[in-house]
């Protein structure tokens, strides 16, 4: 897996790396209600596109990938755009070895969570949990059961829930790709058990 995912950053702009931030999160940060900017970690960062976006909008930001290209590149475009944004090399499942203490108001994960092998999830709610602040958010885009040629990828509501004790499932909204894509957003409303 990992391989496959230096494979890509190694062999120029990987498909995902639309350079873009997404509506979505555009909407939580800037629109009707929009959150009070506080601190964020963003997991399976990429290049960086989108926690330069939060921290030029007032967020303190730490930023975490598994692949130390995508990592290196997130530092370079984040020092171009003159951004504060710690970018750590690491595994989103293994925070503790990370070095991101938290607590945070938001966590981002675009499309890295539903590539991540299903025996690692829990430790990555896990770890997501233990870093949250009171009421923190997390927003994430996902690929569906199905969506890629394999028996094992993608997320749903439904796993969600079950997988995120301590968190409210608030809102799944289709994405428009043409297989199955959803936005889910989670809202940290107790302590676990
Ligand atoms: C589909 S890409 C999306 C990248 C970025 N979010 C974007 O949209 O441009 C998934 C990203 O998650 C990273 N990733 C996958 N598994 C990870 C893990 N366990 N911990 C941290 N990053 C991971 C990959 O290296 C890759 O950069």
């Amino acid at each position: 897996m990992r391989r496959t995912l230096e494979d890509f950053y190694r062999d120029g702009e990987p498909p995902w790396d639309s350079g873009i931030t997404p509506p979505e999160l555009v909407a939580l940060v800037e629109g009707p209600g929009a959150l009070r900017p506080g601190q964020a970690l963003e997991l399976g960062c990429g290049t960086g596109t989108n926690a330069v976006y939060l921290a030029r909008h007032g967020w303190r930001v730490s930023a975490v990938d598994l692949v130390d290209r995508a990592v290196r590149q997130a530092r370079e475009k984040a020092a171009a755009a003159g951004a504060d944004v710690t970018v750590l090399c690491g595994d989103a499942t293994r925070l503790d070895e990370v070095g991101a203490p938290g607590p945070y108001d938001l966590f981002f994960d675009l499309s890295c969570y539903c590539g991540i092998p299903p025996h690692r999830r829990d430790a990555y709610a896990a770890g997501l949990t233990e870093r949250a602040a009171p009421g923190a958010r997390l927003l994430m885009f996902g690929y569906g059961p199905g969506a890629f040629d394999d028996s094992w990828s993608g997320v749903t509501g439904d796993e969600l829930s079950a997988r995120f004790s301590g968190w409210q499932l608030t809102d799944v909204t289709p994405g428009t790709n043409p297989v199955p894509t959803f936005w889910f957003t989670l809202q940290r409303t107790a302590d676990a058990a």
